[in-house]
């Protein structure tokens, strides 16, 4: 397993990967991008969400959220773009639509979930921030509630399938667009993880049933360099060690580890039953590593572990006075930082992974060898 991997390694593969991907890559094989999951996915779900519901807008409904790229907050809880919008980029499409979105805004007239108002077919996001255990605490202790809790993937699913009847009219339709449509499924919390698979009801088998045949699963990063852990712990822990390479905990990076080893075991056993299916892990995990340890080699020259955005302290990061909050403050250039607000990513970190996912050796099998050979399957071409 990775945790056997020495530092030295892990930093030479970097070095290697790097160049050899110093090119663009661009693929159009698929027609849509459809993804569930959690706040590293949600490109707007939960600030609709909240701000209809409960007329309160989480932190990401703020600047400087957004500030970047969009120039004004989205609900990404990132200064920019994230590794799906990243990914729908390079594959040309657009940016995936949250589908609880003004687009399909239920308050207004004639515009239910039945009948959302945009054009889905290039993609649709589910993923809900605050959807895994881990961001319902933080949440709570920001003092921000999720109002409405039933944002799990079981809950992205119903919302899927309500929305499949009314996309395609008929079941074949519906194997069409499943069919070119790359599914995201995750990044989701440990806690999350443990419940779906341990309790034997993965998701991935259902959206198999319904028809997805390109699955890719993210694992987690490690969450022993987040600077919101790193404040809590050094806060309410006696004892914590501190790597002298990367300043991540060790021992909640090697948590992190072995939740990605499960869903890897896990997703192994769902590609013996359904053999047609190609089902991609995306290693989040070591794609990130590498910038943690070496991140003036690539841009981050004001380091890793320090949030760009936040209330102050060690690590930028006030655990009742989150980024978002006016009296928050936010570096001059998130694009030298890793951390945006202590949990999340900056959009600099974000293309950072999303581009070794793309081109590199963080997907497997690769994303674009399963893309091009599903192309060519559906163009007439056989396996070879
Ligand atoms: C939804 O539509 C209503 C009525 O047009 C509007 O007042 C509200 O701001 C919209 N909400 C969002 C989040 O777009
Ligand atoms: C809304 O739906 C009603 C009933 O189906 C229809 O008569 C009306 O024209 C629709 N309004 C809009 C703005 O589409
Ligand atoms: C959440 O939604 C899913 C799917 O609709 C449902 O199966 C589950 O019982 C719900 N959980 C709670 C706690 O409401
Ligand atoms: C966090 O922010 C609050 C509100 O500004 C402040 O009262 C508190 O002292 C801060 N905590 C730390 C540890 O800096």
């Amino acid at each position: 397993m990775a945790s056997n991997i020495s530092p030295l390694k892990i930093a030479f593969a970097c070095a290697v990967l790097f160049l050899l991907s110093a090119s663009k890559y661009a693929c159009g094989c698929y027609k849509s991008i459809i993804s569930f999951g959690d706040s590293l996915a949600d490109t707007g779900n939960l600030l609709y969400l909240e701000s209809t519901l409960s007329n309160k807008k989480p932190p990401s409904g703020f600047l400087p959220y957004g500030e970047t790229f969009f120039h004004h907050p989205t609900g990404r809880p990132s200064d920019g773009r994230l590794i799906i919008d990243f990914i729908a980029q390079d594959m040309g499409l657009p940016f995936v639509p949250p589908f609880h979105g003004e687009g399909n805004n239920r308050t207004e007239p004639n515009r239910t979930m039945s009948s959302p108002r945009r054009n889905y077919r290039e993609g649709v996001n589910f993923a809900v921030g605050g959807s895994t255990a881990l961001e319902d605490s933080f949440f709570a202790k920001i003092g921000v509630k999720i109002p409405y809790a039933n944002v799990s993937l079981a809950a992205q699913l119903s919302w899927f399938k309500k929305f499949l009847s009314t996309i395609c009219h008929e079941p074949s339709n519906c194997k069409k667009f499943l069919q070119t449509s790359l599914v995201l499924m995750g990044e989701i919390g440990g806690n999350d993880y443990n419940h779906a698979l341990l309790g034997g009801k993965a998701e991935e088998e259902e959206l198999i049933k319904l028809g997805a045949t390109t699955l890719m699963v993210p694992g987690n990063l490690p969450i022993g360099c987040s600077a919101y852990y790193l404040t809590y712990f050094e806060r309410y822990m006696e004892k914590y060690i501190r790597d002298p390479n990367t300043g991540c905990i060790n021992r909640l990076n090697m948590f992190s580890e072995y939740h990605n080893s499960l869903l890897q075991m896990e997703l192994e056993r769902i590609r013996q039953i359904h053999t047609h299916t190609t089902i991609i892990y995306a290693d989040y995990y070591n794609a990130a590593m590498c910038i943690y340890l070496s991140p003036e080699k690539y841009g981050f020259s004001k380091g890793t572990v320090i949030a760009c955005c936040g209330g102050g302290g060690p690590f930028n990061v006030n655990l009742t006075m989150h980024c978002g909050d006016s009296r928050s403050t936010t570096c001059e250039d998130p694009s030298q930082y890793v951390s945006w607000d202590g949990l999340h990513l900056t959009e600099a970190a974000y293309k950072w992974i999303a581009r070794r996912l793309v081109e590199g050796p963080y997907t497997s099998p690769q994303l674009i060898t399963a893309n091009c050979a599903f192309s060519l399957k559906s163009r007439g071409f056989s396996d070879h």
